[in-house]
């Protein structure tokens, strides 16, 4: 071939791109962070821009109104750093706003009204599902405005609130639409938990168990020895399982080398296969802790039947689930769909298609290890569930 023919002969070049981003926040733990003499939230705002006035907006869970007059207070006394754009906004608490689209669309209009540029805050306070919507909201507005998450659940403080996603419901199907987006701060604040329903108190333990089960046989021992405190909701027992538990997701997300999970691992969603199945069969009348707990004591009897974790702890973990007041069946899982094949199996097929093909399942090698197979045996999954609901007497 002629050098003039090579010159008109189509080329083709990749150039490679290539950066890094590292990403920092802090989770501060404090109690009575809307108190003027209290820092946290001041020092949170400004610790790229000390001297700046910073223009913030307020989404707060209506469980939570009457916290609404102590947001302007505190903003008043610190008025040298912090406008409030307009007075703090009340959004519906739990699984609504997080499927009622119309909620994300109307946060996104106040945000477009009150011209919040990409240097601006957006503070949410409330549980895992409103910081899941205003998360999203915050992070597409002008593709991400500095965002501040103020959990006030004890699933919230310990688990979704520390994290790097958000999202929202769509046709029944969980976190369907969500980005990953690491917040600028969190601030977690014992203090809400006080007020926090007994049903959500115990909902939020189950994300502490799972992180033990997968992750450190030394925690769940813990939490086993104190099992009564929990129970009964013990401040400093509850203290301290909100915090070892948000440290043991922090060092998943931040040193687990997946934060964003391009992988086909979910390594945190022990028990989660069939929990967001529970929840959607249920339409979000059982809590995703609650979920979470009967999803972990199935794969818990699985994993034995599948040979991985010795018989008998299976019971242990049950046990202690229910004695933190968990109950371990609900009559949808054992829901037949047209063909006769349990609903709550499609939960496989969906796990799948959010990995991205290929499944993933945690399962249990012993307390404290997490092990995953790539394949669950229906038969095996049906045998783990009429195992429970004979357990629970149904
Ligand atoms: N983004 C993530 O990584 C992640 C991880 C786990 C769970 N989640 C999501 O989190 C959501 C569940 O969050 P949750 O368990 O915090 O429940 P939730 O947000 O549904 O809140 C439960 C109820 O408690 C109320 N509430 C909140 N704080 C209160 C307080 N201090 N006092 C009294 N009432 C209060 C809420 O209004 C609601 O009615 C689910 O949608 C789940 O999918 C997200
Ligand atoms: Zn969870």
């Amino acid at each position: 071939m002629t050098a003039d023919a090579r010159s008109k002969q189509a080329e083709t070049t990749t150039h490679w791109q290539r950066f890094a981003v590292p990403y920092e926040f802090p989770v501060v733990f404090t109690e009575g962070v809307f108190d003027p003499g209290n820092p946290a939230l001041r020092d949170a705002l400004c610790r790229l821009e000390p001297r700046k006035r910073h223009r913030v907006v307020v989404f707060v869970d209506d469980s939570l109104s009457g916290h609404l007059g102590k947001i302007e207070e505190y903003a008043a006394h610190h008025r040298d750093v912090i406008e409030l754009a307009c007075p703090p906004i009340a959004m519906p608490g739990g699984e609504k706003v997080k499927s009622e689209l119309h909620f994300v669309e109307s946060a996104q209009q106040t945000l477009f009204d009150l011209h919040i540029d990409r240097h601006s805050f957006v503070v949410a306070v409330g549980g895992g599902a409103l910081l899941d919507a205003i998360g999203l909201v915050a992070a597409t507005t002008h593709r991400g405005v500095r965002h501040i998450r103020i959990p006030t659940t004890v699933l919230a403080q310990n688990d979704s609130g520390v994290g790097v996603k958000n999202g929202v419901n769509l046709r029944g199907v969980k976190n369907f639409v969500g980005t990953f987006a690491p917040p600028f701060a969190v601030l977690n604040d014992l203090r809400f938990i006080l007020t926090l329903p007994e049903r959500d108190k115990v909902a939020g333990m189950a994300e502490a168990v799972k992180v033990s089960l997968i992750r450190d046989a030394e925690f769940f021992g813990w939490i086993e020895r104190h099992m009564d405190d929990l129970a009964t909701f013990d401040p400093a027992a509850m203290a301290y399982m909100i915090r070892r538990c948000a440290e043991l997701h922090m060092r998943q997300i931040g040193q687990g080398g997946d934060p964003f999970e391009s992988g086909s691992a979910r390594p945190l969603d022990y028990g989660h296969w069939s929990a967001h199945k529970l929840e959607s069969l249920t339409r979000h009348h059982v809590r995703h802790g609650e979920a979470v707990a009967i999803g972990m004591a199935l794969d818990a009897r699985y994993s034995v039947l599948a040979g991985l974790l010795p018989p008998g702890e299976e019971e242990r973990i049950c046990a202690l689930l229910e004695y933190l007041g968990f109950e371990l069946w609900h009559p949808a899982l054992a829901k037949a769909g047209p063909a006769g094949k349990w609903v709550i199996l499609e939960g496989l097929d969906e796990f799948r298609e959010h990995l991205g093909g290929e499944l993933t399942i945690t399962l249990l090698a012993g307390i404290g290890t997490g092990v995953e197979v790539h394949e669950m045996d229906t038969e095996r999954v049906r045998q783990a569930m009429l195992w429970l609901k004979e357990r629970a007497g149904a």
